[in-house]
């Protein structure tokens, strides 16, 4: 099995309260992965684990065979591993174009000591100009964050997410709370942007996660019940009780 992103036996307590109790994937490079599981089954808790906000009570993260649990995000984004948040993320006063820019910049400040030559300053506008054009924001790029719609400024959060250069995405719900016009639109969106590069998703929207995912693990009661593909998963006996019910396609 490969080495690329491994979560080994994790566990995680809350005051003794136990919600991931040994739950273990591994995602290969250039993957799409899916985990899913019930509400309170401890998604956000491991997708915290994985992205180094939360430390695990005990077990281990590896990322391109090092163990990264507990390491800070900003560490890990150098790295390149990059993440966005359930909860919108983005400076709300700041313009489409200076949110993108803030991130493309801190990359480049942590990479090279970026020096202020016109041609580095060149390369920087260039870059923020072609993810404000990937996420499909360009009409938009100098209106505040707080003037676009749910689904655009989801958009946005993709594209800042983008704008670290990762090379492993992590998006917890990224379609928590969109229109079906949105989540479509969001889908096509993270299918464009996460070509070449691999993608874990922690998703409720079930024609969301078998649109995306090339791997699905079903998170449950603290550990995972399987990770497969999304025809074996959706066939599965275990996970129909658990979680999909007799009505999964299969
Ligand atoms: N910081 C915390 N302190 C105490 N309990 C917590 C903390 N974070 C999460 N929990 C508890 O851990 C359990 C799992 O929560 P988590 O948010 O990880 O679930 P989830 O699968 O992401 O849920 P949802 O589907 O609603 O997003 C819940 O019972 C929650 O109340
Ligand atoms: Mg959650």
């Amino acid at each position: 099995m490969s080495d690329y992103f491994h979560i080994r036996d994790v566990h995680k307590d809350f005051s003794g309260l136990k919600v991931l109790t040994g739950a273990s994937f591994h995602v290969r490079e250039k993957e799409r992965h899916a985990v899913i599981g019930p509400n309170g089954a401890g998604k956000t808790t491991l997708f915290n684990i994985m992205s180094g906000k939360l430390k695990p009570s005990c077990g281990a993260v590896v990322f391109k065979g090092k163990d990264i649990s507990g390491t800070q995000p900003y560490v890990l984004n150098r790295r390149g591993l990059s993440r966005s948040f359930q909860i919108t993320n983005i400076f709300q006063e700041l313009s489409v174009f200076d949110n993108i820019l803030s991130g493309v910049r801190s990359r480049h400040e942590l990479r090279y000591h970026f020096f202020k030559r016109p041609e580095r300053h060149r390369d920087i506008m260039d870059k923020v100009e072609a993810i404000v054009e990937e996420v499909g924001l360009a009409d938009v790029k100098h209106q505040p964050a707080s003037s676009l719609s749910y689904g655009q400024q989801r958009a946005l959060e993709i594209g800042v997410t983008l704008s670290t250069e990762p090379e492993l995405i992590l998006l917890d719900e990224p379609t928590a709370g969109m229109t079906r016009d949105e989540t479509a639109r969001a889908v096509k969106l993270i299918a464009r942007v996460t070509a070449g590069r691999t993608l874990i998703i922690i998703e409720h929207d079930m024609d969301v996660v078998f649109s995306l995912a090339d791997t699905i693990s079903v998170l449950h009661y603290g550990t995972i019940l399987m990770s497969d593909t999304p025809e074996k998963v959706s066939c599965n006996q275990r996970v129909k009780d658990a979680y999909l019910g007799e009505e999964a396609a299969c």
